[in-house]
C-alpha cells in the first residue's frame, strides 16, 4: 500500500507514547507508524499488544543516540514526520544518574535532529511537508510560588480542572516564559529543547515543542506517583509520600495530551511553542488521599481503611514546589480542550490498574522485558 504519510514516533513503548502510537495507527490507517524504542526499563511493547498486528504499525527497536541507524531508517521508510518522545522520564533517577539523561535526553534529540537534517536536506523538495515534533515538560520552566496555600478557584478552568478549580497562586507557566530547570531531568529536557529551536533557526527545519504538565493514567511505569500508590495501597504498603506532601503538581489525562499532539503536529504552527494543561492543580497529598478513598472504595474496604499507610519520607533534592500550566493558547489557537474531569479521569485509571493486575504483575516482576524476545526477535 501507498502511505499518505510515514511517520516515526520515538519512545512509543513508554506511557505517552503508546497512547500516541495506538491513537495513530487507529485513526490514520493511511499513515505508516513507526514506533521506534530502545526498551529501557521503561519500554513495554505489551503496551501496544492491541494495535500491534496491524498492516500500518512496525516496531523497530533502536537507540535514538545510535545516529547511522537512525540515518539508516530515515532513508529506508521515507520518513516525513517525527513525533519525538523518547526520554528519560524519571526526577528521581536523575538526581542518582545525571549522566544517562544528557546521554539519551539532550544526545539522543540531537542525533535524530542530525540524522532528520541530513535525510530531508538530501530530497529534492528539502523540507517541504516535513514536520519534527518534539515533547517536552513544563517543568523546564523551574517552580511556581505556592502563593495561596488554601487554594483558590482557578480563574481559567476546563474540563479537567478538579470540581473544586484548584489554583495556588496566581501565576502560570506561558510559552514565552524564561527556561530556568532545577533538576538534572529538567535541565536535560531544556537543553533539548534548545537544540530543537537552534535547528529551525539555523537550518530551517520545521520543528515544533510542547510543554506538558505531569499525566496520569493506564500504562505509567509504576515508579510514577499515581501507578506507584495505587499498587500500594491495593497491597496494604507503605506510601512515601516526599517531604510534606505539600507540593503541587496540575494534572492532565494522557489520553487528551495525545489528542493535544495530534492536533499539534497536524495544525500547529511551524517553530512553535504551546504549553498543554488542563488548569488543574492538586497538592500530592490530597491527591494521595483521593487514591486511597477510590481504591478502598472500589475493593470493598471499609472507608479510608488505608489511610494509615500515608508514610512522611525525607524530601526529594531540590523538590519543585509548584506547576502550573496556562494553556489558553493552545485552546485559543487550535481549539483543543480535554475532554475528562479530573475526578471521572482518576475514577477511571484506578480502575485500569486494578483490572490489569497482570500488567502491573508483569512490570513489578521484570517479566515485560521479555515480551520482545516472544513477539519480535526470531522475525
Ligand atoms: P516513559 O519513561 O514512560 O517512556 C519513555 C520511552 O522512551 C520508553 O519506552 C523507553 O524505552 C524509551 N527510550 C528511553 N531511552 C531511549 C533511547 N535511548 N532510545 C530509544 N528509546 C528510548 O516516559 P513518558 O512518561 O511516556 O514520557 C514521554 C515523553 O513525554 C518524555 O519526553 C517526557 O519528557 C515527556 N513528558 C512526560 C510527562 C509525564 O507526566 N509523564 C509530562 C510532560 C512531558
Ligand atoms: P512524579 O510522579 O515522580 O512526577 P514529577 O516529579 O515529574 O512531577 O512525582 C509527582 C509528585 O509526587 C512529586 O511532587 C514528587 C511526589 N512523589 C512522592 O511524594 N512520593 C513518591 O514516591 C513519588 C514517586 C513522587
Amino acid at each position: 500500500m501507498d502511505y499518505k504519510r510515514t511517520i516515526i514516533i520515538t519512545g512509543g513503548a513508554g506511557f505517552i507514547g503508546s497512547h500516541v502510537v495506538r491513537l495513530f495507527v487507529n485513526k490514520y490507517p493511511d499513515y505508516r507508524v513507526i514506533n521506534l524504542d530502545k526498551l529501557t526499563y521503561a519500554g513495554n511493547l505489551a503496551n501496544l499488544k492491541d494495535i500491534e498486528h496491524k498492516p500500518n504499525y512496525a516496531f523497530v527497536k533502536a537507540d535514538i543516540c545510535d545516529f547511522p541507524k537512525i540515518q539508516e531508517l530515515m532513508q529506508a521508510y521515507h520518513v516525513d514526520g517525527i513525533i519525538h518522545l523518547a526520554a528519560e522520564s524519571h526526577v528521581d533517577r536523575s538526581i542518582k544518574d545525571p549522566f544517562t539523561f544528557a546521554r539519551t535526553n539532550v544526545m539522543g534529540t540531537l542525533s535524530m535532529l542530525q540524522a532528520a537534517k541530513v535525510y530531508w536536506e538530501s530530497l529534492p523538495e528539502g523540507y517541504e511537508n516535513k514536520r519534527f515534533y518534539h515533547i517536552s515538560t513544563d517543568e523546564v520552566y523551574g517552580a511556581l510560588e505556592m502563593t495561596n496555600p488554601e487554594g483558590l478557584d482557578s480563574p481559567f478552568a476546563t474540563k479537567a480542572s478538579s470540581e473544586h478549580h484548584h489554583a495556588y497562586g496566581t501565576d502560570f507557566f506561558t510559552e514565552d516564559m524564561k527556561y530556568q530547570p532545577h533538576s538534572p531531568y529538567s535541565a536535560s529536557k531544556a537543553s533539548s529543547d534548545h537544540f530543537v529551536r537552534a535547528f529551525h533557526d539555523t537550518y530551517g527545519m520545521p520543528t515544533i515543542v510542547t510543554n506538558c504538565s505531569n499525566n496520569y493514567g493506564p500504562y505509567q511505569f509504576p515508579e510514577k506517583l499515581i501507578p506507584l500508590f495505587i499498587n500500594n495501597i491495593r497491597h496494604h504498603k507503605p506510601l512515601p509520600v516526599y517531604g510534606k506532601g505539600e507540593n503541587v503538581r496540575d494534572w492532565l489525562y494522557v489520553e487528551d495530551h495525545a489528542r493535544a499532539i495530534d492536533v499539534i503536529f497536524h495544525r500547529g504552527k511551524t517553530a512553535d511553542t504551546y504549553n498543554i494543561g488542563g488548569f488543574n492543580e492538586w497538592k500530592n497529598i490530597d491527591i494521595i488521599k483521593v487514591l486511597i478513598s477510590t481504591v478502598d472504595r472500589l475493593l470493598g474496604r471499609p472507608e479510608n481503611a488505608d489511610i494509615d499507610l500515608i508514610t512522611y519520607v525525607t524530601d526529594r533534592k531540590g523538590h519543585d514546589m509548584r506547576y502550573a500550566i496556562d494553556s489558553r493558547k493552545l485552546q485559543r489557537e487550535l481549539g483543543w480542550e480535554p475532554s475528562l474531569q479530573f475526578e471521572e479521569g482518576i475514577e477511571k485509571t484506578v480502575r485500569w490498574y486494578l483490572d490489569h493486575q497482570d500488567w502491573m504483575d508483569n512490570v513489578t516482576s521484570g517479566d515485560y522485558q521479555k515480551y520482545y524476545d516472544s513477539m519480535y526477535k526470531n522475525r
